[in-house]
């Protein structure tokens, strides 16, 4: 109990050393449903601000007849309704990657 209470005193204090700090470990699992790689800048783009929620399944299962104001209108949503950390200066390179390799402007 006096444990407890200084590791409330030494968080209190921001440090958590008074008792030992453990250093915990979380190994993931490989994503197994990656981005589809591409050359487009807005692939990088995606991998950093895209995948952190939910893998690419969700790019995936959208309809393939998708044009650019729906992944445009999709991105948007994203930051406005889930808070995704996207920046302005980064959506429309995103979008033209999505457009261009989930939806209705993917190569033949
Ligand atoms: C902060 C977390 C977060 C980030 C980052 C994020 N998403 Fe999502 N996304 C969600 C959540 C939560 C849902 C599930 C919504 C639902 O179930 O209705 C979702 C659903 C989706 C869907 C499925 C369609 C839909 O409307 O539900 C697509 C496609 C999608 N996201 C694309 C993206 C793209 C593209 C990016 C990067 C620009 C992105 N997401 C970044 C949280 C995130």
């Amino acid at each position: 109990m006096k444990c407890l209470r200084l590791a409330i005193v030494a968080a209190a204090l921001g440090s958590a050393s008074l008792c030992g700090a453990v250093t915990k470990t979380l190994d993931l699992p490989p994503d197994p449903f990656p981005l589809k790689a591409s050359p487009l800048p807005g692939y990088q783009k995606a991998l950093a601000s895209c995948v952190a929620c939910h893998s690419a399944e969700y790019m995936a299962y959208q309809p393939p007849s998708a044009a650019r104001p729906y992944w445009d209108a999709m991105v948007k949503r994203m930051k406005t309704v889930f808070k995704a950390p996207l920046d302005d200066a980064d959506m429309p390179a995103i979008v033209d990657y999505l457009a261009r390799t989930y939806g209705a402007e993917q190569a033949p």
